[in-house]
């Protein structure tokens, strides 16, 4: 599975429903001019919309996400991409769970746990977004984990810092992960995300209990996008 070759962070770039196509084509083209890889120190996740994945597939050094995944298998489903459409996409990642398509499309935790289970039958591993809240019960609705090592990497968002300009202190996000960590399978790996920038990365990153970021707003100029990936 992708996320155990172990590099030191995961940086994912969640561009949300931004970007059309030729917009996509202009963050590759800026990005690739100035990123060179950090083999082994870091695993550059790029989650763009289902119709820039082609796009977002050529960008060398970085692994390719997908924002939401049907929770059904290939079939009479209008409407919905699912995991096997993924693979084929070059998809290695999938978020799932982000308190968005928690907000504006209902989704449950029982959906999410559907989402998983399509996401590791085809080998992509799911990004599954928690808040502190709810956070034990849509790990304990993941459940049963497929085969060790499970494929499975979160990401700890504070709904209030989510697009805000307020990040959570880093004191609170290391507390709040280490409980979170309680409720998981061993060694599982917790990604912070919630207004993450160049300026504060490297406070999130020193923690040794945060795996990585999750970065949405941030991510959209590929100059402040590499920026923080150079703060590891
Ligand atoms: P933000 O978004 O960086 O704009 O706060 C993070 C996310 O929603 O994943």
């Amino acid at each position: 599975m992708p996320q155990t070759k172990s590099p030191t962070k995961f940086i994912v770039a969640n561009f949300k429903s931004h970007q059309t196509t030729p917009e996509a084509e202009e963050w590759v083209k800026k990005f690739t001019s100035i990123f060179q890889g950090k083999p082994g120190v870091a695993a550059v996740i790029l989650a763009p919309s289902f119709s820039n994945l082609h796009i977002y597939e050529t960008v060398q050094y970085t692994l390719l996400a997908a924002q939401d995944v049907s929770p059904f298998p290939p079939g009479a489903y209008t409407g919905a991409v699912n995991a096997r459409q993924l693979k084929d996409l070059g998809a290695n990642y999938c978020l799932v769970g982000h308190s968005e398509r928690r907000q504006w499309f209902g989704e449950t935790h029982s959906q999410v746990a559907r989402k998983a289970r399509e996401l590791w039958d085809q080998k992509i591993c799911p990004i599954v977004c928690l808040d502190q809240d709810y956070a034990r019960d849509q790990i304990a609705a993941l459940e049963p984990f497929p085969e060790p090592p499970t494929p499975v990497l979160y990401a700890y968002e504070p709904v209030e810092s989510i697009g805000t300009g307020h990040p959570q202190n880093p004191a609170e996000v290391e507390n709040i992960i280490n409980d979170i960590r309680r409720f998981t399978e061993k060694n599982s790996l917790i990604l912070y995300g919630g207004s993450i920038t160049a300026n504060n990365a490297k406070q999130y990153l020193s923690l040794t209990s945060v795996a990585g970021l999750l970065v949405g707003t941030a991510s959209l100029d590929p100059n402040e996008f590499n920026a923080i990936i150079n703060q590891i």
